[in-house]
């Protein structure tokens, strides 16, 4: 961005202010991510800038408007943020035709047009009417939704070719921190891996061995549960049955891959040897022969918790994503509490990613302890284990395709 002037330019800004909310009152729990853009809402003082962004996914309880995050955005630049309940409609259009410079509005949550949901490449992605419609009003499409940058959909990478495509302070920032953990690696490197996303972790820990990144994967939270499971250890129904609706539809391809890692990486993969059961919301440890136990497992146990920590304390490089267990409830809370307390007393590089986790390294106030906090779960794991981030490829393919442009829009500063 700091190479573009883009005053008096039309901005097409994709972020990922994707944030928890209150399952009932459905306010922020954080809004890290809110506050993470406004270095790049800064560079774009001067321009009309229409934001595109998303919350959470159809079908779950976060799923909602964009209008709390314009709200949100707004108190924290001190600036009005217009919103328009539209994305690519006459009433999106009608409001970015009227805007002056200096402006800010934000659109819609992008997840509820049909277009976002669209699997495809850049060209079908391209051709759809929402990128069609934004693209003939904008000068300059600006990613700064690291976050995203391993979903290949339309707000990503459709303006590829249509208009120049340029990376926003927070893209870079986040792909040099990144960068820094991957160009000197210190040995051990661990990946401790949990959370309910299991079908994008299971992958990210493929990649990770497969590429010889991750000396050991500890598997914590529903991906260690994937792995018992795999391994013929009986969890019981509710385990089971709360694992196939995380893996959304991909439960096959989730044991398959779980399968293949356990065959190949046998010793590179950690599991916990005891877990805590919820009995009518109390905390019971329990070694895994205890399981089935008929109640789910909701953290580590005592002893994983123990091996865990120390593991980390004596890495060289430390990759975390998502809790180990269901950290709302203070009784379950001390796996995924001890995790961070160890990442931030070792020595070792320290990478957090994830919603949550990141979420809960900024409330305890430890984010000065660790080597990266990242805005990114999924896309900063995909980006670590070497996966090429589809945000990334269009900003790469979009600068070859618009260099020129890029150098006119420069030399007018
Ligand atoms: C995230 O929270 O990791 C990003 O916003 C991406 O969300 P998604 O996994 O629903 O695509």
């Amino acid at each position: 961005m700091s190479d573009v002037d883009v005053a008096g330019k039309t901005v097409l800004l994709r972020v990922d202010i994707n944030s928890p909310m209150d399952p009932q009152t459905k306010e922020f729990l954080d809004v890290t991510r809110i506050r993470a853009i406004i270095p790049t809402m800064n560079k774009l003082k001067s321009a009309k800038v229409v934001i595109l962004a998303h919350q959470s996914r159809r079908g779950k309880y976060d799923f909602t408007s964009t209008l709390g995050h314009a709200r949100e955005l707004g108190r924290l630049l001190g600036r009005k943020v217009q919103w328009v309940n539209d994305i690519h409609g006459e009433r999106a259009m009608q409001a970015i035709e009227q805007m002056s410079n200096g402006d800010i509005l934000m659109l819609n949550n992008v997840r509820m047009d049909d277009d976002e949901l669209l699997k495809g490449d850049i060209s079908t992605l391209s051709d759809t009417s929402m990128v069609q419609h934004l693209a003939s009003i904008a000068d300059v499409f600006v990613n700064d939704a690291f976050a995203c940058a391993h979903r290949g959909s339309a707000s990503i990478v459709g303006f590829t070719s249509h208009i120049p495509c340029i990376a926003g302070v927070l893209m870079g920032k986040e792909i040099k921190k990144l960068d820094q953990a991957l160009e000197q690696p210190v040995r051990p490197c661990l990946a401790v891996l949990g959370g309910v996303k299991i079908d994008d972790s299971i992958e990210v820990a493929q990649n990770m061995l497969r590429n010889n990144i991750a000396d050991e994967i500890w598997a914590t939270g529903g991906v260690a549960n994937v792995f018992f499971h795999v391994k013929g250890i009986d969890i019981g129904k509710e385990n089971i049955d709360f694992l196939i609706k995380a893996a959304e539809g991909a439960w096959d391809h989730v044991v398959d891959i779980a399968t293949s890692l356990l065959a190949n990486f046998p010793e590179k993969i950690r599991l916990p040897v005891d877990v805590a059961v919820n009995v009518e919301n109390n905390r019971v440890d329990i070694p895994l022969d205890k399981l089935p136990f008929g109640a789910p497992i909701h953290d580590l146990g005592i002893k994983s918790i123990f091996e865990i920590s120390t593991a980390i304390k004596n890495a060289g490089t430390v990759i975390l994503n998502g809790p180990a267990g269901v950290f709302e409830h203070n009784d379950f809370a001390l796996g995924t509490f001890e995790i961070l307390n160890a990442c931030a007393e070792s020595n070792a590089y320290t990478v957090v990613g994830g919603g949550h986790t990141a979420t809960l390294v900024t409330k305890r106030n430890l984010a000065k302890k660790m080597g990266h906090v990242s805005t990114g779960g999924g896309a900063c794991l995909d980006y670590i284990a070497g996966r090429a981030l589809p945000g990334v490829v269009s900003l790469e393919s979009s600068a070859a395709l618009f260099s020129m442009e890029l150098t006119k829009v420069t030399k007018s500063k």
